[in-house]
């Protein structure tokens, strides 16, 4: 007998429930012709219920959400509340309180796919960010000072522990030896500049590099690894970079990929509770259209899958999204104009599993 699942759905705010209801429509499909079960446990978390009762994430369903198997995600942000107040009240806080010190975002260009980079195949857009997803800018860490008068000054610190960011940097090597491709990793940093965090992060990186001697230690400037995304996406196998660097270069990765419709992503705790989601926002515009790239909530349910341990039935999601793409039915992956409605994406990748 296979194993049964706790995996607590949070479907969230906009189009996040219609995405993650084609996930879940594939990993159901598979699970039947499969040896594993899943039970999913619901939760009405996000805009809607913070304006009817003003809790965001109340303690009792964290404490739930501690033992659970896995969090599968859909999008956080309402157009009704300010910015900031759901981001760090529910995703913030649950990478935050789950240790999910890893953002693990693959940028992958699929075959069929269009990606802006008119020249490249996808042998040469094939990557992984391991973004540091617990300190850096993200901590909180700062104040004002005469705030509201015409000397106030803003202060916003990022904070690098030697712990967390050694604890990121040996995931990463070990995820380049694991994959087994060119066997280098890119520090992405800014050592000219920001001469105290990045020092710390190279000496981390150099010192853990002496346990890889398979893996080739790489560095780059941010602006630089930018650039080079851009120019040359083949040279990155596996880049590391903290929490604010690997946000803003993962969305430019997404977009090499072919935009947001198709980027995944994982916030994992490779020793606890880890959370699965598509790396695009709630896009309002889109609600309940029936529009909207389940492709990307797709590929994060893949990612789960994998990660909880049934990693061959996460790489047949992987196959099939590939598949389906193959086949040139899929005319975009942009909202709205893929040629497919959301619910008819999903029933096309679950029909090729
Ligand atoms: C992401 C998002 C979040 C982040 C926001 C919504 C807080 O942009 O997951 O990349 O900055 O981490
Ligand atoms: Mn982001």
């Amino acid at each position: 007998m296979g194993k049964t699942y706790r995996i607590a759905v949070v479907a969230g705010d906009g189009t996040g429930p219609e995405v993650i209801r084609e996930g879940i429509k594939v990993i159901d499909t598979l699970s039947r012709k499969s040896d594993f079960k899943i039970d999913w446990i619901y939760y009405n978390l996000g805009g809607e219920q913070y304006k009817k009762c003003q809790e965001i994430l109340p303690d009792s369903v964290l404490a739930e959400l501690r033992k659970v198997d896995a969090i599968y995600l859909g999008a956080i942000g309402h157009p009704d509340v300010k910015p900031g107040i759901l981001e760090k009240g529910l995703l913030l806080r649950l990478r935050f309180e789950l240790d999910q010190y890893i953002n693990l975002r693959p940028v992958k260009l699929y075959p069929n796919v269009a990606s802006p980079l008119k020249d490249k195949t996808p042998e040469q857009i094939d990557f992984v960010v391991v973004r540091e997803n617990t300190e850096g800018m993200y901590c909180g860490a700062g104040g004002f000072l005469r705030k509201g008068t015409p000397q106030e000054t803003a202060v916003q610190e990022s904070i690098n522990t030697r712990f967390g960011v050694e604890r990121c940097i040996r995931y990463a090597f070990e995820l380049t030896k694991k994959r087994n491709k060119q066997k280098k990793l890119t520090l992405c940093g800014k050592t000219n500049v920001l001469t105290y965090a990045f020092d710390l992060w190279e000496r981390a990186f150099y010192h853990v590099a002496k346990e890889y001697p398979g893996v080739k230690p790489d560095y780059a400037h941010v602006d630089a690894t930018c650039m080079w995304m851009v120019k040359n996406p083949e040279w990155f196998d596996v880049i590391v970079t903290d929490n604010l660097f690997g946000d803003i270069i993962t969305d430019l990765g997404a977009m090499i990929q072919g935009g947001m419709g198709i980027a995944a992503g994982g916030n994992i705790n490779p020793n606890g509770v880890s959370m699965f989601e598509p790396i695009g926002g709630s896009a309002p515009k889109y609600t309940n259209q029936n529009v909207i790239n389940p492709l990307a909530a797709i590929c994060a349910g893949g990612m789960m899958l994998e990660t909880i341990g049934e990693t061959a039935a996460g790489q047949k999601i992987e196959a099939a999204v590939i598949k389906c793409l193959s086949t040139g039915k899929i005319k975009s992956l942009a909202a709205g104009r893929m040629g497919l409605t959301t619910t008819e994406m999903g029933d096309f990748v679950a029909t090729n599993l």
